[in-house]
């Protein structure tokens, strides 16, 4: 055989077990020199315990892996390394307060005379950059960084330890459409250079767009391959979910009433200390759900940090259900006016890792009845509330006992939004509610959302993906530059009119 036929990476029957799952049974799984593989999968699938096993992360419980045909053996992600393979995590492992360099640097060895040679690192990254079209400067900041950069500075990571074979795990899950754009051309400028690339995602529209071969794992079995040439999203989504998927949300006309939440000519600063908010004002009635769109960094995420009081509002009003909550705190807003809030950040606000599951789904109403009687908690109330949402919202978990943190991630997203869902509320604010969800189980929380409306809750939608926006809102609220530049009628709007907003072209035929 010649070497051209000869995969650069192969698994062969390899199967993962953790206590009370199998995360991966007889997986096999080829990749190509110069060819971009989708891995596509339920949440729970497997993905990513497969990755950390080629990356050397975990140890397969049985199976091998071959690189460039030889079987090989890595006991820790610098064995994977030296094997040419790089990954990219979703949660990236840079420290903010150190340059590009020296976080490249940083475990890999370029010493001169005992010293780091700074200027000939920031030298090989600044050459990578342009080879790769990555545009990173060396000497910049981490934390200055815009998050689709601080990608290409992994990427460049990886490139600068020789990576041929690329692990890219959810990369497009946090970036806003310009910079996926912009990911695609650097991975189709890598793979055209020879490097092989390793893509998983949940969005089945990028999976056509830039694949060139995908594999499908279900309940930690590989399931198929789909031609990219010849898939659809519906199919798919059926290869992945087993069934039929139901991509587009089927809702009747809103039936808006009284408005809970008021927000009125609101300012704050962003982390660093600049003005993020400048006087935003508008209202959400019960019934009706507000989509506010936005590229992100305009000030979405510091508009919901403030109406959910983790942000300290400079001035301007926050009224629920009537009442003033300008600055109160968030057990106040979320108790008082029986609000609930899915975060964009499930690490830092929305769950414990350590804990187990079954308290992770009473974490902000373990104090009140059912769950608490007086000082008395009600251990069997918490458990068959944890039972009953998890069977509801498909949390894949061995049990209600197992910690939270060591589910998948998008099993981690379906937990808090199983708890936010599961309070009777009359105010429900969004943000991201389903980055990192699979198909099947986006169809069930969109239907979920709808429903909600239709029981007269008041629903505020943060979403970086417009066509979430597009498929639930009744209005859509397009921010920029920390105001909002429009509010358009769902009826009214188009992907082009919004798109334009987004850019912070104003319209005169848009209402506002
Ligand atoms: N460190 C761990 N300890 C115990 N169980 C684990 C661990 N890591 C993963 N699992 C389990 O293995 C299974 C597969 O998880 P994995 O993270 O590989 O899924 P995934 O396909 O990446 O899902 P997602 O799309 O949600 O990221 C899950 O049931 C998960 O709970
Ligand atoms: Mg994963």
């Amino acid at each position: 055989m010649s070497t051209e036929n000869i995969p650069v990476l192969e698994t062969r029957g390899i199967t993962k077990r953790f206590p009370g799952v199998v995360a991966n049974e007889d997986v096999n799984l080829t990749l190509h020199k110069g060819e971009i593989l989708a891995l596509l999968g339920e949440n729970g699938a497997g993905k990513s315990t497969l990755m950390n096993i080629i990356y050397g992360l975990y140890q397969p419980t049985e199976g091998e892996i071959l690189v460039n045909g030889t079987p090989v053996q890595m006991n820790n992600p610098s064995d994977a390394i030296a094997l040419g393979i790089g990954m990219v995590h979703q949660h990236f492992q840079l420290v903010p307060v150190m340059t590009v360099a020296e976080n490249i640097m940083l475990g890999s060895e370029s010493v001169k005379n005992g010293l780091l040679d700074t200027r000939a690192v920031a030298a090989r990254i600044s050459e990578l950059s342009q080879r790769y079209n990555l545009d990173i400067d060396p000497y910049a900041i981490i934390e200055d960084l815009p998050v689709g950069a601080r990608q290409r500075v992994e990427i460049v990571k990886t490139l600068y330890r020789n990576a041929d074979i690329l692990i890219l795990d959810e990369p497009t899950a946090v970036l806003t459409p310009q910079e996926i754009e912009g990911l695609f051309e650097v991975m189709t400028l890598l793979k055209n250079q020879g490097k092989s690339i390793i893509f998983i995602t949940h969005k089945l529209k990028e999976v056509l767009q830039v694949a060139d071969r995908i594999t499908v794992l279900r309940q930690g079995k590989t399931v198929g391959e789909a031609d990219p040439e010849t898939a659809t999203q519906n199919s798919l989504a059926a290869l992945m979910v087993g069934r039929e998927v139901i991509l587009t949300v089927e809702k009747k006309p809103a039936n808006p009433q009284g408005v809970v939440l008021a927000v009125e000519d609101l300012a704050a600063r962003n982390d660093l200390g600049d003005p993020a908010l400048r006087g935003v004002s508008f209202d959400v009635r019960a019934g009706e759900i507000v989509g506010v769109a936005g590229v992100q960094g305009n000030g979405q995420t510091e508009l919901v940090e403030v109406v959910t009081g983790l942000r300290h509002a400079d001035a301007g009003e926050v009224h629920i259900n009537g009442q003033r909550m300008t600055n109160a705190t968030p057990r106040a807003i979320t108790q008082a006016a029986a609000s609930c809030h899915v975060p964009e950040d499930r690490h830092a606000y929305g769950m414990v890792s350590p804990y187990p599951v079954a308290e992770n789904l009473v974490l902000n109403t373990y104090n009140l009845v059912p769950y608490s009687h007086g000082i008395n908690v009600d251990t069997r109330a918490i458990r068959s509330h944890a039972t009953e949402l998890v069977k509801q919202y498909d949390v894949r978990t061995p049990s209600i006992d197992t910690p939270g943190g060591s589910l998948s991630g998008g099993n981690q997203q379906k937990m808090v939004v199983a708890r936010e869902f599961s309070r009777d509320l009359n105010l429900l604010i969004a943000a991201q509610p389903t980055r990192g969800i699979d198909v099947g189980s986006i169809e069930f929380i969109h239907n979920q959302i709808v429903a909600k409306r239709d029981n007269g809750v008041a629903v505020l939608l943060i979403s970086s993906e417009l066509d979430e926006i597009m498929a639930l809102s009744d209005r859509i609220a397009v921010m920029y530059k920390g105001e909002i530049i429009g509010i358009v009628p769902r009826a009214e709007a188009t992907r082009e009119g919004l798109g334009l907003l987004m850019a912070g072209v104003k319209d005169e035929r848009v209402p506002v």
